[in-house]
């Protein structure tokens, strides 16, 4: 069951500035003062639309993504921000060599939302990401657990059961490969999901890295129903309870999202 957003790139676009509106932007401000000529960057940008409502509120960004396609659509939907000099589009793997250079110590706030599941080596990418930081420099994180029912994004695949069944995504990589090839996924489909196999992040996971790296948590939430999903499914956002959200391992399986905000600890 592919969805429309898979397809229709601007809608998939009008959902990032609608979640990032919402969602992100408030839960951000709960903690941290987004003013006006604050310099923020997204990592795994895609289409840019998380980005929108941050420069609506004056802030200039550089959004940072892998896939050519997505920098190209970005380009298009913002165009007006990238030609007044508020945007600028890279296409790039973040750890490519030359990165760095020009962005070290840039950014008030750097944002990865959906993106740390993607990324290989999460512990080298937080202690990276400090040196893009200016030093008072805060992290917004948002990204579905890995053990959660879908939390293998096997809502990508065309099999309509396949894309329903909750956590499939958890059997042995040779059993999951198996059933994505017989039940004939596209070969880069299964690409993706092997993947995602891969680099999938659970909470405990997360925090522990966090710890070596020396982050404070500035503010957390835990979605029961992720706010994304009413644009995919209609379905209404609810947070995670404070008791369930408090069992450490049990939580990743039934939590569809969290958010974090850290900050690097000087002390
Ligand atoms: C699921 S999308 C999220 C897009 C957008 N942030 C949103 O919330 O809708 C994850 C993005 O991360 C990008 N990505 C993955 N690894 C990356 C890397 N090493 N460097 C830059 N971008 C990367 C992918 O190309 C993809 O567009």
């Amino acid at each position: 069951m592919s969805l429309a957003q898979h397809h229709d790139a601007r809608l998939r676009f009008q959902q990032q500035v609608d979640n990032s509106a919402t969602y992100v932007i408030p839960f951000i401000e709960e903690r941290f003062s987004l003013v006006k000529g604050m310099k923020i960057m997204e990592i795994g940008c895609g289409e840019g639309g998380v980005l929108r409502p941050f420069m609506d509120k004056g802030c200039v960004a550089v959004g940072v993504d892998l896939v050519p396609a997505r920098i190209a659509l970005a380009n298009d939907f913002l165009q007006e921000y990238v030609s007044n000099e508020q945007l600028r589009l890279i296409n790039k793997n973040i750890y490519d060599l030359d990165f760095l250079g020009e962005f070290k110590n840039s950014f008030d706030l750097i944002i990865l939302k959906d993106a740390i599941e993607h990324i290989p080596d999460q512990e080298k990418l937080m202690s990276y990401l400090k040196q893009l930081l200016k030093p008072t420099g805060t992290i917004f994180l948002g990204f579905p657990p890995w053990y959660m029912p879908h939390g293998g994004h096997q809502q990508i695949c065309k099999n309509k059961l396949l894309s329903v069944f909750p956590y499939i995504h958890l059997l042995p990589v040779a059993v999951y490969r198996g059933i994505l090839k017989g039940l004939k996924e596209d070969a880069d489909t299964v690409k993706e999901l092997l993947e995602i196999k891969e680099t999938g992040i659970s909470i405990e996971r997360f925090e522990r890295i966090l710890e070596k790296n020396h982050y404070s948590v500035l503010h957390k939430r835990f979605y029961l129903i992720n706010p994304i999903y009413q644009y995919k499914f209609g379905w209404k956002p609810r947070k995670q309870s404070g008791f369930i959200a408090s069992i450490p391992y049990f939580r990743n399986f039934v939590t569809t999202c969290v958010y974090y905000l850290v900050q690097e600890d000087k002390r």
